[in-house]
């Protein structure tokens, strides 16, 4: 199912905004996957951009992650994954996002034969350079391919180890099925122990998705959920996620795209049982839509009012990792803005 977009309004697109679900190699636009293609003399199946768009054909998680992957062949040189940030960058600028914590999957890239170093560097570069030019803040989270073995994401961590001041996180994507948090245990908790934060994906309506969410909260302790709208499911896990004040990263339009809807309902229900919810974009170029037009989609079906748009951004802000200066100016921010508005 897919959504029809919905126009952006004032309010939205003035809100400071900070994002904490987005997968830099899902913001991948057409135009640059042929741009970058052909700087590097790669033959695409694709005679245009309206083609390759008509391939985003799928329906459910493993569908996306097939053409997702696919679109990543692109990306080879640390000249590309800059340019893969800065785009995102000007795009979240131009958005008011102030602050956003990025995903991005070395897997993906080192099982293809591109260096670790050469995508954290393309992608810290950028950022910033962004940073400096803009005042936008992108942080890295680095993600585990839970479909491949938990010893290639334990290699992979020790391999990040001396990257460790350009990455915040570890959080765990892909395909859900059969692929349990607990598969990664010893994983999460050596990331913990050399000061990582934690988050990871519960996908929605996925095979075992309570117990991958209880497994999250219960077992390996971690400080968020991608995701995580099945927690509804189960009051008492509920109860918890929402007494530890752990984050739900939920992202609607994506929903839209591999599952039956938006889950607008769910994410007004979470919001309604104060559990610490945001709105993000997951995987813009595939799902169509930035933050603000999932902000926009969302509104009428969740019957988000203004309070409710600027308590999302404050959810965010303080589920985030970001330094407290940085936190504290950012609450200032929203806080003037909502009082301008009267809100
Ligand atoms: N879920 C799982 N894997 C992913 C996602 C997602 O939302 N986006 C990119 N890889
Ligand atoms: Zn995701």
């Amino acid at each position: 199912m897919t959504t029809a977009p919905a126009p952006v309004d004032a309010f939205i697109a003035g809100l400071p905004k900070c994002e904490l679900h987005l997968h830099i190699e899902g913001t991948l636009e057409p135009a640059l996957k042929f741009a970058l293609a052909q700087r590097g003399g790669i033959a695409l199946p694709y005679a245009d951009e309206s083609a390759l768009r008509a391939a985003y054909d799928f329906h459910d998680l493993p569908g996306f992650l097939a053409v997702y992957y696919e679109g990543m062949s692109v990306l080879r040189t640390e000249q590309d994954f800059y340019d893969l940030a800065a785009a995102y960058a000007a795009k979240a600028h131009a958005q008011k996002v102030r602050y956003a914590e990025i995903f991005f999957d070395p897997q993906a890239h080192t099982a293809r034969g591109v260096a670790f170093d050469t995508v954290v560097r393309g992608l810290t570069r950028a950022l910033d350079d962004a940073e400096r030019a803009t005042g936008f803040r992108g942080r890295l989270v680095m993600c585990f391919l839970r479909d491949f073995q938990a010893e290639f994401a334990m290699a992979t961590l020790v391999q990040s180890l001396p990257y460790k001041e350009w990455i915040v996180g570890v959080g765990l994507d892909s395909d859900e099925a059969g692929n349990p948090p607990v598969k990664f245990r010893e994983v999460f908790a050596r990331a913990r122990a050399e000061g990582y934060r934690l988050t990871m994906h519960c996908d929605v309506d996925q095979e075992n998705s309570t117990e991958h969410i209880r497994q999250v909260v219960e077992e390996i302790g971690a400080d968020r959920i991608d995701h995580g709208v099945n927690a509804l499911e189960d009051p008492a896990l509920l109860a918890r996620i929402r007494e530890r004040g752990l984050g739900l990263t939920v992202c609607p339009i994506s929903n839209a795209h591999v599952t039956d809807g938006m889950k607008a309902a769910e994410i007004r229900a979470l919001l309604d049982a104060d559990v610490k919810v945001t709105v993000n974009s997951d995987d813009p170029a595939y799902f169509p839509g930035y933050v603000a037009e999932n902000l926009a989609a969302l509104r009428g079906p969740a019957q988000l009012s203004d309070a409710d748009l600027v308590r999302l951004q404050r959810n965010a802000i303080e589920i985030s990792w970001a330094a407290p200066a940085v936190r504290e100016e950012f609450l200032a921010e929203l806080a003037a803005y909502a009082e301008n508005a009267g809100r």
